[in-house]
């Protein structure tokens, strides 16, 4: 055997078993550089000799193949749903029916039900296969390339004993932990990209089951390898398998190395099912994975299969659902926040109450239509839940404990005038939240609006941070962007803490962002709605703040992706006399308020009202070079491909699927050397 093969096998074996210390067993022996090292050494190997690739090599875990449409996969064994009970009593008949059939002798298992995706995974000789998802029972969608990024999934088995072939079957999950990184990370983003709240909370992820979903559907398998999945396994199926009961084969099949649930019990009364709904109920809020519910199984084989199926379901298994977190606490008062863009959000200030594992303090609640809608007032007990969602809202009013005081207090009002400020709110037609209208002065709007300006994906001023804006503006040093180019170093000095370098690194910053290009300028000045993106095509569309601060909603309407709303903004924006002199004082300091020469020489409108599917591996840029390049010169980029699509830009790897509509609907496939040539 070549030396290199060797290499390559000894490096995927450590690698496996490294991983599963880490991921399986909680219980990592190495630290993550080494690991990452020795990663690094198996994956330019096998890109030097490919001939060793194999599939189930750890360096698959990394992700990196693009699957363009999910092959469509029939079921070996239909993967069914369970059938729901909500209380004791529904639980007890199930045991019932059980004893009636004949069968008294039974052992039943107590899993929790995780709430995620289900998956079906196929091993044979030991290697995954196959990972299916449930689609409509009968046939799912192939995403293996995806599944192999999750760490705790063996590609390769341990031990021995395993039949030939068989499946296994569990629920991927998004740890909630995970979760909350993910969503704070993108509001810290959509933050910088200029969204307010509404927006944000409309774009975050909405719980972690859809988050699930929605990664595992993701065509680039790095980007699912990026967000850490995990699984646990739940049901084993197959010809040979060691025992002749599902508990018995679980516990087989965790020393094959898969990740089965510490959780699950086996009982033989219905009491001892009940208790353990009752001690899960509560103890699921600590586990890091959301549970909805717990599945009952029959544990024997002969027994499941004497109880068969119904059409939907088994008869041998039921899922108790836990009923939705819910307390009821007293509300104490009610708070208003104002965001950077002066978007107001009402808070509910509660009476402190444990729910599901945390104390619940604060509620949001909006805006004036859910509170009118809700009735809620100063005073009132009110039911809080906390689905999948983690935040927790207000339900429901307890109107049986709304006593005489309570309704003295009288419907809430909703405030009318800034509680930072004291100007007068506005709301307009079609909007649901209310704003306050004094940008220029209000306090919460303009030091938000210059942390945004400094902000690392804006004018990346990172000598100055939030602390220091606060500072400064407390010291009556700043009130818009553009006094930050007329701080004096003696000024500085005198606040707390700043020192001679401080003062000097935060000059020089300052400086230092008058190179920072137009594009990021525009983002920079904070025009409400206008995040990156759009800064970008405004930038590259109008080459410079005259020609945008002149144009006209039509004009504007004409920019791709430009609609009625960010049209008007924009308008409006610039007819502000108060936004007019802080750009010409900007302009002064020289920032860039055009494209530069190199942009403006790179720039063309060859591609103008084309749109392009851009889809496979290319050799000369990347995708997203490439879609660069068609926005640079007017072209649009489009998910997938429609009669008005003007080409399909064929790379490496294209599924035949999308080539196959390409051609049914006539739309002209080209290479990369042709597109080149159309923008040269
Ligand atoms: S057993 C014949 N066990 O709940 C059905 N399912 O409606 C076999 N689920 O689609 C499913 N945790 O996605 C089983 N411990 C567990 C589970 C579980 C979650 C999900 C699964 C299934 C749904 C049942």
């Amino acid at each position: 055997m070549s030396e290199i093969k060797k290499k390559i096998e000894e490096l995927s074996k450590q690698l496996e078993e490294h991983n599963y210390n880490y991921y399986v067993l909680s219980n990592p022996t190495i630290s993550d550089y080494e690991f990452d090292k020795m990663l690094e050494e198996l994956i330019r190997l096998e890109k030097e000799h490919p001939e060793f690739l194999r599939g189930d090599s750890p360096s698959q875990r990394v992700g990196g193949q693009i699957t363009k449409e999910f092959k469509s996969v029939k079921h070996k064994y239909p993967m069914l749903s369970l059938s729901n009970t909500y209380n004791e009593g529904e639980v007890r008949d199930f045991d019932e029916r059980i004893r009636k059939a004949g069968i008294s002798d039974q052992e039943y298992v107590c899993e929790l039900k995780y709430d995620g995706v289900s998956i079906s995974l196929t091993y044979v000789n030991g290697e995954l296969v196959q990972a299916v998802t449930r689609g409509d029972g009968e046939k799912g969608d192939d995403i293996t390339a995806n599944v192999k990024t999750i760490k705790s999934i063996p590609l390769k088995l341990r031990g021995t004993g395993f039949p030939d072939e068989f499946e296994i079957r569990g629920e991927i999950f998004m740890p909630k932990k995970e979760f909350l990184r993910i969503n704070e990370e993108m509001r810290k983003q959509l933050v910088e990209e200029g969204y307010d709240e509404e927006e944000i909370v409309e774009k975050q992820l909405k719980n972690p089951r859809n988050a699930t979903s929605g990664t595992l559907k993701q065509q680039d398998s790095k980007a699912v390898a990026e967000r850490k999945l995990d699984c646990y396994l739940y049901s084993l199926l197959g010809e040979n398998l060691p025992h002749g009961s599902h508990y018995e084969n679980l516990l087989e099949a965790k020393k094959w190395g898969f990740r089965i649930s510490a959780d699950m019990e086996k009982v033989s009364s219905v009491d001892e099912i009940l208790k353990y709904l009752e001690k899960w109920d509560k103890k699921r809020h600590h586990l890091d994975v959301e549970t909805d519910g717990v599945v009952i199984k029959v544990n024997s084989y002969e027994h499941q299969k004497f109880l068969g199926f119904t059409a939907k379901s088994p008869r041998w298994a039921i899922a108790y659902k836990f009923k939705a977190q819910q307390v009821s606490t007293v509300l104490n008062e009610i708070t208003y926040q104002v965001g950077r863009t002066g978007a107001i959000t009402p808070v509910a200030n509660l009476k402190p109450v444990q729910l599901a594992g945390t104390t619940v303090k604060r509620a949001s609640l909006h805006n004036a239509d859910i509170i009118e809608k809700l009735d809620v007032r100063l005073g009132d007990t009110v039911f809080v839940e906390k689905g999948g969602e983690i935040i927790p809202k207000i339900i429901a009013v307890d109107l049986s404990k709304r006593d005489m005081f309570v309704e003295s207090n009288g419907p809430t009002v909703y405030i009318t005038h800034c509680p930072e400020c004291g100007e007068e709110l506005v709301r307009s037609e079609g909007e649901a939240n209310h704003y306050c209208p004094n940008e220029a002065g209000c306090p919460p709007q303009v030091k938000g609006k210059i942390e945004h300006y400094v902000s690392r994906r804006a004018m990346n001023i990172d000598s100055l941070g939030g602390e220091t804006i606060a500072q400064l503006f407390g010291a009556g040093l700043i009130r818009n962007i553009a006094d930050l180019y007329e701080l004096k170093k003696e000024d500085l000095l005198k606040l707390d803490r700043m020192a001679e370098k401080s003062a000097n690194n935060l000059l020089a910053g300052i400086e230092a962002s008058k190179q920072v290009p137009f594009e990021r300028v525009l983002f920079a000045i904070g025009i409400r709605h206008i995040g990156e993106t759009t800064a970008k095509k405004l930038a590259h569309s109008f080459k410079s703040i005259d020609a945008l601060s002149k144009a006209s909603v039509e004009t504007l309407l004409e920019v791709g992706d430009i609609g009625e709303r960010i049209a008007n903004t924009i308008v409006e924006f610039f007819s502000n006399a108060e936004h007019a002199a802080i750009i010409s004082r900007l302009r002064l300091q020289g920032l860039q308020f055009e494209l530069s020469e190199e942009q403006m020489s790179n720039a063309s409108d060859k591609l103008k009202d084309k749109t392009f599917v851009v889809s496979g591996v290319f050799s000369k840029f990347s995708r997203d070079e490439i879609k660069k390049i068609i926005e640079q010169n007017g072209g649009k980029n489009v998910g997938s491909i429609s009669g008005k699509t003007s080409y399909v830009l064929a790379g490496e790897n294209m599924g035949p699927e999308k080539l196959k509509k390409a051609e049914k609907l006539g739309v002209p496939i080209i290479s990369e050397d042709e597109f080149i040539k159309m923008v040269e």
